[in-house]
């Protein structure tokens, strides 16, 4: 074979195949043109075999342009097929004719948002939330509240012991001392956390959740405790809520009171959730026991105070109208998105 006859012919193939390469419009195309022009009996191989039939002077020059052309194909093939590959995954990515995908709408679960909503009521009355551990030592939990040591008041805390003198906090009181103790008056907090006591069942859990208040500034008296309670219920629940306190005992105030609502249940009628009274016992309150501005350094002459302490579980079981506690905590989803 003559060198310009193999040189022209070289030149058409070249040609042929970068055409070839550059119209495939799919891998699959892409493909059968490599195996025409670059396979083992593709076009390019003709070409080395036909080598031998030219005159052994013309060799060097004709197999350094075949080399040139081979590696010309070659690339291109290659160029090609990155960009078909790429092609074909973006239209795998995005089919715009699927139907979107809906996720699914978390919610808070029912303990925390009842937390956040007693917690801003109070502080629009311009109470400031703060917080503690929930393991305590017993100074916090019992001595600086004034239960004395072997008292039976401490009994009725059922407290869960964790060793090394600490339990876990049976009340967030803990926290009265904690504050004062840090800050001078006046004080005007709201303590929302966990509590602990061995106690299970219907309306009692383990562990469950506390609202702590306790004010204290210049000329605080019962009547701003009441009235602060008061406002709350009706904020709470409904404006026609009633309240009414009743005597009771706690080491950390006094006069302590037990504080009922007209149930929001029947509406005073008596029902089974009110045990046919009317009144449902929602929380405990007082005034500051003095013996405790002994334990933070604050004057008994200069201030006074009072607390409350509000059961979480117990106002949203009210609220949601729910007979049994445990729901908050068995983690069943059913019971959880029936709350949105
Ligand atoms: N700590 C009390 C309890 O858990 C509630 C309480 C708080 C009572 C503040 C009076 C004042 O039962």
């Amino acid at each position: 074979m003559e060198k310009n006859e193999f040189l022209a012919e070289l030149g058409n193939l070249e040609e042929e195949a970068l055409r070839a390469i550059s119209s495939s419009g799919t891998l699959d195309e892409l493909e059968n043109a490599r195996i025409k022009f670059l396979g083992s009996k593709g076009g390019l191989n003709e070409f080395s075999k036909k080598m031998g039939t030219l005159k052994k002077e013309d060799r060097p020059e004709t197999g350094r342009v075949l080399n040139e052309a081979r590696g010309k194909i070659t690339s291109s093939f290659s160029e090609r097929a990155s960009l078909l590959k790429e092609e074909a995954e973006e239209k795998e990515q995005i089919d715009v004719t699927l139907p979107g995908r809906r996720r699914k709408m978390g919610s808070r679960h029912l303990i925390p948002k009842t937390s956040a909503e007693i917690c801003s009521i109070f502080e629009r009355m311009g109470f400031t939330i703060t917080e503690g551990p929930e393991v305590e030592t017993d100074y916090y939990n019992f001595e600086a509240l004034n239960f004395p040591p072997d008292h039976p008041s401490r009994d009725m805390q059922q407290s869960l012991f964790v060793g090394d003198g600490l339990l876990l906090r049976t009340h967030t009181s803990c926290v009265q001392i904690r504050t004062m103790e840090k800050k001078k008056p006046p004080v005007w907090i709201v303590v929302p956390g966990k509590t602990y006591r061995r106690d299970d069942d219907l309306t009692h859990s383990p562990m469950f959740n506390q609202i702590e208040g306790l004010a204290v500034d210049k000329n605080i008296t019962m009547a701003d405790l009441k009235g602060v309670l008061k406002s709350f219920v009706e904020e709470f629940f409904s404006p026609r809520t009633r309240i009414r306190l009743r005597p009771s005992f706690f080491p950390f105030t006094e006069p302590s009171a037990e504080v009922d609502i007209g149930c929001v249940i029947c509406g005073g009628k008596g029902c089974r959730i009110c045990k046919g009274t009317g009144w449902l016992e929602v929380l405990g309150c007082g005034m500051v026991n003095p013996v405790l501005y002994d334990f933070v350094g604050y004057d008994p002459e200069e201030v006074s105070g009072f607390a409350f302490g509000i059961g979480v579980d117990r106002m949203a079981m009210l609220k949601y109208n729910l007979d049994n506690i445990s729901r908050f905590y068995s983690g069943d989803a059913r019971f959880l998105r029936q709350f949105p």
